[in-house]
């Protein structure tokens, strides 16, 4: 049992390695997030951004299952279901959705946007409602894919959480036929699958910095992408997990507001974000781009028990002569020991760097360590140093093949 998860802002390139790994895999389950996330996989040539079916599902003999820990857009799940049937992907009694997930229904994307708007200071969300399905999740207030199995208890729990309650109820009653044959008991199913040896791939959505607990609150999303959110979103227990994969960007992006102490001057972020394609799969906004941060990347590799990770979008740094890693951060002249939990505290923060030369040449789409570079290999090795954990998988280019694995 292993866990694919992000150490950064999100968009660390997950889908793409979830993928790569998911042949050798029985099932790929989302634990955690809903529709906010935007995994591409290339299939066929094509670039495919999936929201909430896991990167699994172009693997045949892969099961894919959104947990208990997700929260599900209806219209987001069937608009994806159809993209997928459209390229010739078979999804019924291959894809699940955990009876105990909790729905995203209008009004929480209603919600999300008029919270959005009226703050002075935006969080930058992907407005699809999930800080207010989480709310009414926690709020005990929230209707989950179980309950459409019981029509009239969803309307009387409607007539308490919204004005409107028939046009809630009808809206619901409208995708309880097409959402009935994928909506199982998923506690059972995985430990079923846990009992017959079977192997699963846990896939992390959004990334640590964005991890409600330990990320950069409150510009953050609503639940845990960390690994202890794999046992809550889904009920395997975390003596089941063998190994937890951190998956970085060989740089640093972030989508939406809040601090990135490592943000790059505007002229060199613009250059960055053209070539790595530094744009939302799912909004489609400009992603902001910064050097890497082995001081956070340290960080999220503690609280997730990383040992091995992926380096992804190594040829986006092909041909800068020096490269930064920022190695601490200093307040009022004073190193700190650990990363500061305030935003207060990382906007005033001043970041230590360390410059090393860059290579010459590309790295893209290279499958073999031997044929990188020497600058890309001393890059990697400082990489591993300065955050405890190993290099196993080097991302070389977009496609499932583009990478190397040490
Ligand atoms: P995720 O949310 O973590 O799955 O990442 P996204 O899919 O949002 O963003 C990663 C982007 O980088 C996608 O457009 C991928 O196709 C692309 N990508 C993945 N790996 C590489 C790589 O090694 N090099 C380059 N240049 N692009 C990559
Ligand atoms: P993947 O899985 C990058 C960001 C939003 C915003 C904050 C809160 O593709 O890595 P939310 O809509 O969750 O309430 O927004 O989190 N965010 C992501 N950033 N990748 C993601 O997912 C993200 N999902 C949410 O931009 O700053
Ligand atoms: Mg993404």
């Amino acid at each position: 049992m292993w866990v694919v998860l992000g150490l950064q802002w999100g968009d660390e390139a997950k889908g793409k390695f979830v993928d790569y790994l998911a042949g050798g895999f029985d099932a790929v389950v989302r634990y955690q997030g809903g529709a906010n996330a935007g995994h591409t996989v290339i299939y066929k040539g094509k670039k495919v951004p999936l929201h909430l079916i896991p990167s699994g599902i172009f693997h045949p003999g892969c099961t894919c299952v959104i947990g208990n820990g997700v929260v599900l857009d209806p219209e987001a799940f069937v608009k994806e279901i159809k993209m997928l049937e459209e390229l010739g992907i078979e999804t019924k009694g291959r894809v699940w959705i955990s009876d105990r997930a909790h729905l995203t229904l209008p009004y929480h994307k209603r919600k999300d946007e008029e919270r959005e708007e009226r703050r002075k200071r935006k969080i930058g969300t992907t407005r699809r409602g999930i800080g207010p399905t989480y709310m009414d999740k926690y709020g005990r207030t929230g209707i989950r894919a179980g309950d459409l199995f019981y029509p009239e208890y969803v309307k009387e729990r409607l007539s308490f959480n919204v004005e409107n309650p028939d046009e809630v109820f009808e809206f619901i009653l409208s995708y309880r036929d097409f959402l009935l044959p994928y909506i199982t008991d998923a506690v059972e199913l995985l430990h079923r699958f846990l009992e017959e040896g079977k192997r699963i791939l846990f896939e992390g959505a959004q990334g640590t910095m964005l991890d409600v607990d330990f990320g950069t609150y409150p510009f953050v999303t609503s639940s845990n992408p960390t690994a202890g959110g794999v046992c809550t979103g889904t009920g395997i227990p975390p003596t089941a997990i063998e190994k937890v994969i951190g998956v970085a960007k060989a740089y640093t992006t972030r989508i939406g507001e809040g601090p990135l102490p490592t943000e790059f001057p505007p002229e060199f972020e613009e250059r960055i974000r053209e070539k790595g394609d530094e744009f939302g799969a799912t909004t489609g906004r400009p992603r902001r781009c910064g050097w890497f941060d082995a001081f956070q990347v340290r960080y999220a590799v503690k609280i997730n028990g990383v040992r091995e990770m992926v380096l992804t979008k190594l040829d986006v740094l092909d041909g800068i002569e020096i490269i930064k890693i920022a190695t601490g951060y200093r307040l009022d002249g004073v190193e700190l020991s650990s990363f500061p939990s305030s935003p207060g505290t990382l906007e005033r923060v001043e970041v230590i760097y360390e410059e090393i030369p860059g290579w010459e040449g590309s790295v893209k789409g290279i499958k073999r360590y031997e044929d990188l570079p020497h600058g890309a290999k001393r890059y990697i090795k400082r990489i591993e140093e300065l955050v405890g954990a190993r290099v196993k998988w080097i991302s070389t280019g977009p496609e499932r093949e583009e990478i190397i694995h040490v």
